[in-house]
């Protein structure tokens, strides 16, 4: 029987690619989504990838979304935790909300998610956590205080967690992406885009979200349980660790 993966985001972006990428390697796929639901429509005729609506800062909304995936689908082996939101700003105009949004969903959306799997990933002594992250939690981004404090907050869980998974069979990793031509980096504005970013890039270009996808297939997979605790960037040479 194939495996249960979800993916969170898993509609659009990134997540649309990893949530294709993991049904084209054999996995039952779930994608889970938060708000847009003509898009998840969409993309479930498209593909045929069941989608699940509900949003990764609520834990008790993970807690009932997660049991109604395994009820159907069965238990989760691999969980991709790669919804995210900016709220782009300067420190010095952002708002108390700005902040709150972005940590509730970029880092204690990856407690929501893995907390209810986690038991009985441990029960199974199997189980892949893959934790979407960024190259602005690893370097910091100017107006992105509150995104990259998140995104460097999920690095540290992903190094706590693997140490706790390590001895039930449970990996932990995560991928920074660099800049990928999704509608979150398009959002921003074009001058800032194209003078100040895509110049840092050296491969001269914004990454595709398969260019990410391929890489949580590698880091799901059964023969790949000694990889654990590690981050694996993905960023057009913007940054090396
Ligand atoms: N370092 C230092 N200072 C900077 C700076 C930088 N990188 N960027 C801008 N500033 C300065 C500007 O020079 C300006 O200074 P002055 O007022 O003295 O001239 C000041 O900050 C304000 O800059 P803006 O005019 O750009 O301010 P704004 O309010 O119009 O816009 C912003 C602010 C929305 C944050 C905009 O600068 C922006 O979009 N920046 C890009 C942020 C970014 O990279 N986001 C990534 C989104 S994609 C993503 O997050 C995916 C992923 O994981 C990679």
């Amino acid at each position: 029987m194939s495996k249960v993966a979800i993916v969170t985001g898993g509609s659009r972006g990134i997540g649309a690619a990893i949530s294709i990428a993991l049904k084209d390697a054999g996995y039952t796929v779930a994608a889970n989504y938060a708000g847009n639901d003509d898009a998840a429509k969409a993309f479930t005729d498209s593909t045929g990838i069941k989608t699940y609506k509900w949003s990764v800062a609520d834990y008790d909304a993970c807690a009932a979304g997660i049991k109604q995936v395994e009820d159907e689908l069965g238990p989760v082996a691999v969980l991709v935790n790669n919804a995210g939101i900016t709220r782009d700003s300067m420190f010095h105009k952002m708002t108390p909300q700005q902040w709150k949004e972005v940590i509730d969903t970029n880092l204690t959306g990856l407690f929501n998610m893995t907390h209810p799997v986690w038991g009985g990933m441990r029960d199974r002594k199997f189980g892949r956590i893959i934790n979407i992250s960024s190259i602005n939690g690893q370097k910091g981004q100017a107006g992105q205080a509150n995104y990259s404090a998140a995104k460097a907050g999920d690095l540290g869980f992903t190094k706590a967690l693997a140490q706790e998974g390590a001895r039930a069979g449970i990996t932990v990793n995560a991928i920074a992406p660099g800049y990928i031509g999704t509608e979150m980096v398009r959002a921003i504005d074009e001058k800032v885009l194209n003078e100040r970013i895509i110049p840092q890039i050296p491969v001269g270009r914004l990454g595709e979200p398969e260019e990410i996808a391929r890489t949580v297939v590698f880091l799901a997979a059964d023969d790949a349980g000694f990889i654990t605790g590690s981050t694996i960037s993905a960023n057009g040479g913007q940054f090396f660790v």
